[in-house]
């Protein structure tokens, strides 16, 4: 897997954009495409205060909507931290829209300002699919590419 060629097409194809469904629409399609591990990959957006709704996505359809009390997804939200969850069985509280989800990595995304636009939701039928070269790889690029996103 070449992370960097995936990079090369997300800033190319999102370069002058600042619409936010835009911009995850495209980083889920390249992340998906590419990514040896993605099962279902997708952004939940904060729609309202402590509420997640389903954004663009590719995969199996998803959970419609995750309060910040529930799941892998609402932690990320809640804590404003990267959640690796190895085993997702061992996850109190995750949430199986899939049963052959075996792992997840959930990023909190912010746009320049500093405001919470959702998180991205990588999930992985491969036990421990997510290391952290993907932490250290996806953090800067999410927070570059909706930089000027609203
Ligand atoms: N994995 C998430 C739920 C979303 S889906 O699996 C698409 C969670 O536990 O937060």
């Amino acid at each position: 897997m070449d992370r960097q060629a995936i990079t090369d097409a997300i800033l190319a194809l999102t370069q002058g954009e600042t619409d936010t469904v835009a911009l995850m629409a495209t980083v889920v399609c390249e992340i998906h495409h590419h990514h040896d591990f993605a099962d279902w990959t997708g952004f939940y957006r904060v729609v309202a205060p402590d509420l997640l709704k389903i954004g663009p996505y590719q995969g199996g359809h998803g959970c419609l909507v995750i309060p910040f009390s529930r799941g892998v997804c609402g932690a990320a939200a809640r804590s404003g931290r990267v959640l690796n969850v190895p085993d997702v069985d061992a996850f109190p509280d995750h949430i199986a829209c899939a049963s052959s989800t075996r792992s997840e990595l959930v990023l909190p995304v912010w746009n320049g300002a500093g405001k919470l636009l959702g998180v991205l939701d990588l999930d992985s039928d491969t036990p421990a699919a997510f290391d952290r070269d993907d932490e250290d790889w996806l953090v800067p690029l999410l927070a570059q590419v909706f930089e000027k996103a609203e």
